[in-house]
């Protein structure tokens, strides 16, 4: 069984009700349901963690290898734009590191389109509602299972 963390930055506890026209209808719950079932059939167990606080990710990103996870997706929200110290957490991870936005960043406004975070990342996938955590969860997988 690999153990996978999906962390949830800034605000995501708000989906379903957070500009809908944007983020969708889903809630953040609903998302870890359809990631739970996708990780089902692939031997896959799941972890959320959902934060608003920049320290707290650093810290869950630091951890998470000693802690057996061979994995992670992360949606890190608002600090995808802002944070060096996100950045280096996953840079001094060893496990392979997905990032993940609902929206296409990049045909939103200008301050949204660079992610500090992406470059540490194995990649970034955006603009496809809650399917980029989908998406993102199956590429962790594949990571893990080419290896
Ligand atoms: C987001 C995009 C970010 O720019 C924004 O700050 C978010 C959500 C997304 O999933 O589309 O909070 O990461």
């Amino acid at each position: 069984m690999k153990k996978i963390l999906v962390i949830h930055g800034p605000n995501l506890q708000l989906l379903g009700q957070r500009e809908t026209a944007i983020y969708g209808v889903l809630t953040m719950e609903e998302i870890n349901k359809t990631l739970e079932a996708v990780a089902a059939s692939r031997q896959a167990q799941l972890t959320f963690f959902q934060s608003n606080h920049e320290g707290g990710i650093v810290d869950r990103i630091g951890v998470a290898s000693a802690e057996g996870f061979a994995g992670i997706v992360i949606n890190p929200a608002a600090y995808t734009h802002t944070s060096v110290a996100i950045r280096d957490a996953v840079s001094a991870s060893p496990l392979p590191v997905v990032e993940v936005h609902l929206s296409n960043i990049h045909k939103r406004e200008e301050f949204r389109h660079h992610s500090i975070i992406a470059p540490a990342a194995c990649g970034q996938i955006s603009g496809f509602g809650a399917q980029s955590y989908v998406l993102g969860l199956m590429a962790v997988i594949g990571i893990l299972e080419s290896h």
